[in-house]
């Protein structure tokens, strides 16, 4: 018999006012910039010194509460690297010409370039890349070479996307088809073959998924072919981007997971480098085919340079970075990560599960999705990102499993003083993570 959720309405969960708020406003730090003390500039130092040796305290102790973005805090990188410092190191133009200044480190950005391009299966003469600002600016560059190549194309996104494929969509005022998702995130595909076959005059642009923002879930990529196939679109009118912001460094290393290659006809992959692996500021790459880029790139007499990048002035530290941490990890510091990450996310699914928790995770993921805990400064504490009624942990290298058990002793301590008998009851989570992984009292009755 149906169990009619209207019934336990008043008991649930209240999330829906929340998710149309806008956010506070953060807390005033009272820090300001002062002159210096001109009569005694020790004075000054020392109450900078204060200040900073704050900060890094603070920023030390929230390291054990960070779990619900995918940053990885654990590297080694500012002992050996922190000299660097005290040069500005300034990569702009392309990583492949003659630079008219010495400070820069493009042979480190190429070195790196070199890497994933193996990593991805495409011939050093046949790629194009950089290192670029983080996964967003990778999107940007990825989706407008598929409009240089394409200027009257669609670009398809499913709805899981990140947000910066929708503000490309904007940026470059290009009509986009946004596709429903399965439950566990993955793109639908039947939604994706009918908007394909209504848009057939037009090419596609596509934004393929390796990994989800918010769920984690890998788009199939050769289901997606298989479909282009099917509604009559040649190789040469559609475009495929694949974003892998987290995804691009854990999946070549995973068994059985399908690899990202350029072997199949893919236009551009780009990935975070600070994501899975690890940097103190924002990075990523973006890697396309050469063949691609020529629509892109001009001629820049100021620079003594060609330019196909997004930016400007480009950060030189962090391709050394990058070259530093894949030389001190190689393939098989990155395969045990991978596996290490894989393994911790089971472990606290698992534990939710145990506990009568819904929680989700996909295949081959890092990313536990589960209910969204009833009290934001308990979400604040741990830092976690919330959507509707879900939220997320992402088990990145560095959180150990103390961190797993410290985290879900507060959960659970937390939760007994939410969920009194009687009072309020977890969300239904059946439709955001289906039905296997929704573990809520209106399924339980159902059932
Ligand atoms: C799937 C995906 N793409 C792109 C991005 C954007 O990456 P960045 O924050 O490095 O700009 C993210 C960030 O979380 C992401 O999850």
């Amino acid at each position: 018999m149906g169990f009619d959720q209207r019934e336990f309405h008043l008991m649930v969960v209240p999330t829906n006012g929340e998710i149309n708020a806008p956010p506070p406003p953060r807390k005033n730090l009272s820090l300001s910039v002062v002159e210096p003390d001109e009569k005694d500039i020790k004075i000054s130092s020392q109450e900078l010194n204060r200040i900073l040796t704050q900060y890094l305290e603070t920023l030390s102790h929230r390291k054990e509460y960070h779990l619900g973005y995918p940053i990885n805090v654990c590297y080694e990188h500012h002992a050996a690297l922190a000299p660097l410092l005290q040069f500005h190191l300034n990569n702009c133009g392309d990583p492949f010409t003659e630079n008219p200044i010495d400070f820069h480190s493009k042979d480190f950005e190429v070195a790196v370039l070199d890497w994933f391009a193996q990593l991805w299966e495409i011939e050093k003469d046949d790629y194009w890349g950089y290192i670029t600002n983080g996964g967003t600016e990778g999107n940007l560059h990825g989706l407008l070479i598929g409009r240089e190549l394409h200027p009257t194309g669609i670009i398809y996104a499913s709805k899981d996307s990140h947000y910066s494929v929708f503000k490309a969509a904007r940026m470059y005022r290009m009509e986009l088809e946004t596709i429903n998702t399965l439950v566990n995130g993955e793109i639908d595909y039947a939604d994706l073959s009918s908007k394909l076959l209504l848009n057939k005059n037009k090419p596609a642009i596509i934004n393929v998924n390796i990994g989800t923002t918010f769920k984690g879930a890998i788009d199939d990529l050769d289901l997606i072919l298989q479909i282009l196939q099917k509604y009559g679109y040649s190789n040469d009118s559609y475009y495929i981007h694949c974003d892998a912001a987290l995804y691009g460094l854990i999946i070549p290393f995973i068994k059985h997971a399908k690899t990202i290659t350029f072997k199949k006809p893919i236009g551009s992959v780009s990935i975070s480098g600070h994501k899975f692996l690890g940097s103190p500021m924002p990075c990523g790459i973006q890697m396309t085919r050469k063949s691609y880029i020529s629509s892109l790139s001009t001629k820049i007499e100021y620079i003594a340079s060609t330019d196909a990048t997004i930016s400007g002035s480009r950060n030189g530290f962090t391709p050394i970075l990058l070259w530093y941490s894949l030389c001190m990890k190689g393939h098989a510091g990155l395969q045990q990560d991978a596996r290490i990450c894989n393994e911790n996310a089971r472990y606290l699914k698992g534990r939710l599960h145990k506990a009568g928790i819904s929680a989700m995770l996909n295949e081959f993921s890092i990313i536990v999705v589960f209910e969204r805990p009833n009290d934001p400064k308990f979400t604040r504490q741990w830092q976690l990102s919330c959507i509707r009624d879900m939220a997320h942990v992402v088990v990145m290298p560095g959180i150990t499993r103390e961190m797993i058990d410290n985290f879900f002793k507060d959960l659970m301590q937390e939760r007994g003083k939410w969920y009194q008998v009687g009072t309020t009851v977890p969300p239904c989570l059946e439709d955001d993570i289906g039905s296997q992984n929704c573990l809520c009292c209106y399924r339980k009755m159902r059932h």
